[in-house]
């Protein structure tokens, strides 16, 4: 028979049970529970907390998520921990929201319906569900593809649509040299008519709504996706907030979107795009901002004198979301205001701690 465990989440009181050999991340998921995660692989770091009394086995996991002298002080990671008898929790990152705008996390079964590609490396696809799915704008789904050889492969993407789209799916997805499910954006596993799974929804950068200041959107890449939904959501509320879009790319040839942002800057003029080319230097006829993304962020947060008081959500690759918190953190964001999902490489490209 399978042991079920209890296990106690303070500061907040909550219990959950979880079974012999669950993560308590998955736990938490199947009873509709959402605790502070992200890349759910032991990478990122987000599900970080303490255990207080009990004992876990830990699967495999990044040290750059969890330290050696943090394992010792008794920190643990939600989504590689596997509980041993009874334990009490300490959640570090506790959000009261995120928390209350909990969704069960459920299979839903699709097919895709159109592919486009956007830059050379940059595909929109649109995925047909054959019930809604709810979700808040920022967040994302496990897709599950198989491929021409028969292969399952199952990857992490964010919804680009708003959750009121809740039947018709839209992502923007990055193509990686040896991407075994994106390569499949061209090797027929992903084409019209396939089926596919599609499990969620998952993460904690959704849109908050009701504050007040202004909103840094961040993107760099396919980290276009969830900020686009973010983007259109606040749109869709009628929230009057200025708006700071920053989009980092490496030249002008991977930009896009380029007509609607026009569209939605002119009929909104409290939002502003900002665009970031890393590798423009040859090109003259770039009259926009060079650079890396984050530090345009910095000099533009200080030239527009905004400290603190608003809400900021970054998306895309873990460096450009590592080189960007510092910058939020010292133009004074409250680090409950400020809300990131790191694109982690499933295939991590760091060591892997074996238990
Ligand atoms: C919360 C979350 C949300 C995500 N949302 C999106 C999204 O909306 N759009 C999107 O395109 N992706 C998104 N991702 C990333 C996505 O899940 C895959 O990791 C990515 O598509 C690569 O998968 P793959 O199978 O093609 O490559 P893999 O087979 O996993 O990797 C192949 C090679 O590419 C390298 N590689 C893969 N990813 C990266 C990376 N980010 N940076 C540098 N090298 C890399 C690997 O190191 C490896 O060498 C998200 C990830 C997370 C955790
Ligand atoms: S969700 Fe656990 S380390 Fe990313």
């Amino acid at each position: 028979m399978t042991e079920t465990y209890t296990v106690r989440l303070e500061p907040v009181g909550v219990d959950l049970e979880v079974e012999e050999g669950e993560t308590i991340l998955n736990a938490a998921f199947r009873q509709g529970i959402s605790l502070p995660h992200g890349c759910k692989e032991g990478q990122c770091s987000a599900c970080k907390c303490n255990l207080m009394e009990g004992e876990v086995d830990l699967l495999k996991y990044s040290t750059f998520a969890l330290s050696d002298g943090e394992r010792e002080n008794g920190g643990i990671l939600l989504c590689r921990s596997l509980a041993l008898d009874d334990l009490t929790i300490e959640l570090l990152n506790f959000d009261e929201e995120l928390l209350s705008k909990s969704i069960a996390v459920k299979d839903f079964q699709g097919r895709i319906t159109r592919k486009e590609n956007l830059t050379h490396d940059i595909r929109a696809i649109e995925i047909d569900l054959a019930t809604p799915i709810k979700f808040w704008a920022g967040q994302y789904v496990d897709i599950t593809v198989r491929t021409k050889e028969g292969e399952t492969v199952t990857r992490s993407f964010s919804m680009a649509n708003t959750p009121d789209e809740a039947q018709k799916l839209r992502f923007i997805i990055k193509k990686y040299p040896d991407g075994r499910f994106s390569n499949e954006l061209d090797a027929g596993g992903i084409e019209i008519g396939a089926d596919v799974t599609v499990r969620g929804p998952f993460g904690g950068c959704f849109r908050r709504e009701d504050r007040t200041g202004p909103i840094v959107l961040v993107a760099a890449g396919s980290g276009m996706s969830p900020i686009w939904s973010i983007l259109h959501d606040h749109i869709a509320s009628g929230e009057d907030r200025p708006v700071y879009f920053f989009y980092g790319a490496r030249t002008q040839g991977d930009l896009f979107y380029l007509d609607e942002i026009a569209a939605i800057t002119a009929a909104h003029p409290e939002i502003a795009f900002i665009p970031v080319l890393s590798h423009a230097d040859d090109d003259a006829s770039w009259q926009g901002a060079r650079g890396f993304v984050h530090e345009v962020v910095q000099t533009e947060l200080r030239r527009l004198g905004i400290e603190g008081d608003g809400d900021a959500y970054a998306c895309g690759p873990p460096p450009m979301i590592d080189a960007l918190s510092p910058v939020l953190f010292m133009q004074d964001f409250d680090p409950d205001r400020t809300f990131y999902d790191k694109f982690t490489p499933s295939t991590a490209p760091v060591a892997l701690k074996a238990h």
